[in-house]
């Protein structure tokens, strides 16, 4: 299994970035030496999910730091790139706290983020693995290597669990409209020569309905106080598919995505992306000039969640007792 994938590396004071838009059909790395270009790239999405995106605003805020830029400004720059993912903001908090902010002390405490966030991952994973029953588990998005520093947290459970020796297959999701799971997930499978089916996001409750998964693991952008999860948009989907057809459903992610200021879901702040993510694929319009709404995420209600995978431990109902007890 190739456990080792990370979407960034840092060396010599340059930010190393897979560009997650080109894959599967290219894998292109690019070079950042300034926090501005570090922010365009969380913004354009060559990086992306929860984890992935705190890591990389890290060593966004070390680069403006070597560039002598007002520190104030980079933070606020890096901040304004994605909404909903609270790693993000999670992740500057914890910047600013360095003391004193040289370049040196920054770059350090960037490189001490991807290295825990790794920990928490496999971590993740081994708390998880026990809980997937041998079979088929459902994935939505990606939320494995690719979306954080290394290894994943849903498809961190995953490599976990068949390392462990369970029999597992996985369904991936496409993910409209950006299309992670499709993209991103199938393509990091294989490449940890992981058993993969792809699924378009509408047939889920067909196999479900037929018997043909047991499982469904997904990661999470922020996870309130009292368990209610933003997650890629669809999951709610899944979530209440699942439910009906009695297949746990579980959400794998680190503590850092946890917002404990924010009681419930309804606070969490919702991406809206650009139209043309819906209207026009790979390049090409495949709707008239209609209205259209994309929200990057929804809110899946604590209710729906059998548990909460985190580093520190398995979350289940009531959540609020059991997030409080992590911290
Ligand atoms: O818009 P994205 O690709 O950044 O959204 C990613 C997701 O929703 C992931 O499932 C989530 O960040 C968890 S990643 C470990």
């Amino acid at each position: 299994m190739n456990e080792h994938l990370s979407p960034l590396e840092w060396s010599n004071g340059v930010l190393r970035l897979l560009d997650q838009r080109r894959l599967p059909t290219e894998e292109i790395w690019h070079e950042y030496r300034s926090f501005a270009e570090v922010a365009g790239a969380i913004k354009d999405m060559v990086v992306r999910g929860a984890p992935a995106i705190g890591c990389t605003a890290a060593y966004g805020v070390a680069l403006g730091a070597r560039e002598g830029a007002l520190f104030d400004e980079v933070c606020a720059a890096l901040a304004a790139t994605r909404p909903t993912a609270v790693n993000l903001f999670w992740a500057i908090e914890r910047m600013k706290r360095v003391q004193p902010r040289t370049a040196e002390a920054l770059e350090r405490e960037a490189i001490q983020i991807q290295e825990e966030d790794i920990a928490a991952c496999r971590a993740i994973g081994r708390q998880g693995a026990s809980l997937l029953p041998p079979g088929v588990v459902l994935t939505h998005c990606n939320a494995g290597a690719l979306a954080t520093g290394g290894y994943g947290t849903a498809l961190g459970v995953i490599r976990s669990a068949i390392a462990a020796g369970t029999r597992l297959e996985v369904f991936a999701d496409e993910t409209r409209p950006f299309l992670q799971g499709a993209r991103l997930t199938a393509w990091e499978l294989q490449k940890s020569n992981i058993p993969v089916t792809l699924i378009t996001d509408n047939m889920a409750g067909h196999f479900m309905s037929r018997g043909a998964i047991q499982s469904v693991v997904v990661g999470a952008d922020r996870i309130a106080a009292n368990g209610d999860t933003a997650n890629k948009i669809g999951t709610f989907s899944v979530a209440v598919l699942a439910r009906e057809h009695h297949i746990p459903f579980y959400v794998a992610a680190p503590r850092s995505t946890i917002d404990r200021a924010l009681p419930d879901g309804s606070c969490i702040p919702i991406e809206e992306r650009a139209a043309e993510e819906v209207t026009h694929l790979d390049g090409r319009r495949i709707a008239p000039e209609v209205a259209v709404c994309n929200p990057a995420f929804d809110v899946t209600p604590a209710r729906f969640i059998t548990a909460l995978i985190t580093e520190a431990g398995v979350c289940r109902a009531p959540f609020g007792e059991s997030i409080a007890r992590l911290f």
